[in-house]
């Protein structure tokens, strides 16, 4: 396993193992840079959306950095107003001008929303831009098993992809094993717990015991369970030290530790009680 190692979605397609996340990198500059500094370490991955605003500074670096287009794996989302708007085609066109493309690489429903089911609407315009190549994989964020379970009723494709919030406090392990015997990628958001894990006594004992940063800690416990990765950075160093995670491996004690610091705690929004 290595930066250009990648998972074979049920589309048929690859999604590099690790990508840069860039929510609450700012439009312009901030994000322009973090974009182009990660595609300098190797990074061929990069996961937006819509509602962070920040899509045209990540098309932009994309651009100017040469690499062929579709050497990189581009995801955004779907925002939940344009679901409730019926706004989907408009959303779609929106961020791909922003973008500066023709197509993405995996494009998510942001969030399940419950108004006249949404999240399960929303699929039937997801599958029609899965068919007209506007998103080579389609896929979602924040479903829960029931969630899945309604959507595979109506699907007529299964998501490639579910991205929701899992670090060392929140395993998600029955959630992981429900996509992965469906074949569902699995795909934690807020790894490192949106930065609040990195002084956690446990983790910094493993990592020194490695010689490594408790951020490449948790990356590589996520590698080692299957998944692909997203964390975020707008700091080249730390950008650059996040991809030093595949020249180690945790044992299967050190597995055990940081799952055993499950206690179901969440940094981020809950998708049964979402306000937005
Ligand atoms: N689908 C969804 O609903 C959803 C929700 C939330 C997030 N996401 C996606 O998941 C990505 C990652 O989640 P996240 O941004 O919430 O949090 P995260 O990746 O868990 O943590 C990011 C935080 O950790 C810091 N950091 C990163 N690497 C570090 C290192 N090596 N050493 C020290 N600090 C480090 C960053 O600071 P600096 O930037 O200052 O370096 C930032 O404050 C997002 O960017 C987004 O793409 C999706």
């Amino acid at each position: 396993m290595d930066l250009t190692s990648a998972a074979r979605l049920l589309s048929g397609h690859d999604m590099p193992l690790l990508g840069l996340g860039v929510f609450r990198s700012k439009d312009g500059e901030e994000t322009y840079n973090a974009v182009k500094w990660a595609l300098e370490a190797g990074y061929r991955h990069i996961d937006t959306a819509a509602a962070y605003g920040n899509e045209a500074s990540v098309g932009r670096a994309i651009r100017d950095s040469g690499i062929p287009r579709e050497q990189i794996f581009l995801t955004t989302k779907l925002w939940n107003a344009e679901i409730r708007a019926h706004n989907e085609e408009a959303a779609l066109a929106k961020s791909l001008e922003n973008l500066g493309t023709d197509y993405v690489d995996l494009y998510l429903v942001h969030w399940p929303v419950r108004e006249e089911k949404g999240y399960l609407r929303a699929w039937e315009k997801m599958e029609k831009f899965h068919k007209e190549g506007r998103a080579r994989s389609i896929g979602v964020s924040n479903y829960h098993i029931h969630h899945l379970e309604d959507l595979l009723k109506i699907a007529s494709i299964v998501p490639a992809v579910n991205q929701v919030e899992c670090h060392p406090l929140l395993a998600q392990t029955e959630l992981a094993d429900y996509c992965a015997k469906k074949g569902i990628a699995f795909e934690p958001w807020s790894p490192l717990g949106a930065g609040k894990l990195l002084t956690h006594p446990v983790l910094t004992e493993i990592a020194n015991r490695h010689g490594k940063t408790v951020a490449q800690v948790i990356l590589r416990w996520d590698l080692q369970r299957g998944f692909i990765c997203i964390p975020k950075s707008v700091h080249k160093e730390r950008i650059q030290s996040n991809t030093e995670i595949f020249d180690f491996a945790l044992t299967a004690e050190e597995m055990e530790r940081i799952f055993a610091l499950d206690c179901g705690e969440r940094v981020g929004a809950d998708p049964e009680t979402f306000t937005f």
